[in-house]
């Protein structure tokens, strides 16, 4: 009994000690679950728009089929060949909208992380941070600017994954949610267009990420997969 006792009284030690190393954490573990989860779906998501877009995008990709096709013996219509095409293509929409859903269930789960975070690892809260750091700050304005952008474009960043999570969800649901066709159809080119500057953010990101990693901030990356230590 006395050694069972012994055994639960250092289990939770072990607990209470992970856990202070938790929130001393730069990067808590959900925060860095969500950022390579999405990172991930992001990317499977993209692949199946570039899939779209090339192999199965308009007429050469039915030229493509039919001559296929008709090499093999077959004799087959433009028609017939753009059908098999649209059919592929709409296989290729199944699976972007499963990443979707991932995606969805994803940004969810990063808006719990984010109130049960303590306040000071708050995205908001980090980015009125460097912006009371910005306004105050007249010796290192260039560093705090910096700073500001960064938390500025993660900002824009959540609100661009927000767009395309409710206009996906919609255009998905369009007949349940009672969407008329026009409707839909508009919310599918923003959905659409929201993809470029979703684009231009991952490039700024990895690309400033690379920097400075390399410059001033060695061990971001590191942190951002095991944890990080925080300055506070
Ligand atoms: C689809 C690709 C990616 C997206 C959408 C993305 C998104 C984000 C977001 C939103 C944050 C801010 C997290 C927060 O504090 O709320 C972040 C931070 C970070 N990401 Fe990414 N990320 C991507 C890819 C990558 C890759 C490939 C790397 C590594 C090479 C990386 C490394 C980091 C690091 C080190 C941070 C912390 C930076 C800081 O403290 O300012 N990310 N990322
Ligand atoms: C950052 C992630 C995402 C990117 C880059 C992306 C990109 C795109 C693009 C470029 C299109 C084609 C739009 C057009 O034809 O005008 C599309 C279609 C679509 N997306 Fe996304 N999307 C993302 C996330 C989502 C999410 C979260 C959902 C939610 C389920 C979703 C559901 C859809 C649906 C239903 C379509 C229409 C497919 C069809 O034409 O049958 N997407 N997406």
């Amino acid at each position: 009994m006395q050694k069972q006792l012994q055994n639960v009284f250092i289990f939770q030690f072990y607990i209470y000690i992970n856990m202070k190393k938790e929130a001393q954490q730069k990067y808590s573990p959900s925060l860095r679950f969500w950022h390579w989860g999405n990172t991930l779906v992001i990317l499977g998501s993209l692949v199946t728009v570039l899939i779209n877009s090339t192999l199965f995008d308009g007429g050469s990709a039915r030229d493509f089929v039919q001559k296929e096709l008709t090499d093999a013996g077959a004799n087959v219509s433009p028609e017939q060949a753009r059908a098999l095409v649209h059919g592929l293509e709409d296989q290729v929409w199944g699976i972007h909208i499963y990443f979707g859903y991932v995606l969805a269930a994803l940004f969810l789960y990063r808006i719990v992380v984010e109130i049960r975070a303590d306040k000071n690892q708050r995205v908001i809260h980090k980015f009125l941070d460097a912006l009371k750091t910005y306004s105050s700050n007249q010796a290192f304005k260039s560093t705090a600017r910096y700073e500001l952008g960064i938390k500025l474009l993660y900002l824009v960043f959540y609100t661009l994954l927000l767009i395309m999570v409710v206009t996906g969800l919609s255009v998905a649901f369009d007949d349940s949610l009672r969407i008329s066709r026009s409707l839909s159809h508009s919310l599918k080119e923003i959905h659409g267009f929201c993809m470029y500057p979703i684009l231009g953010f991952i490039v700024l990101h990895v690309g400033g990420v690379y920097f400075a990693e390399r410059k001033n901030k060695k061990g971001i990356v590191s942190d951002m997969i095991n944890g990080g230590e925080t300055n506070n």
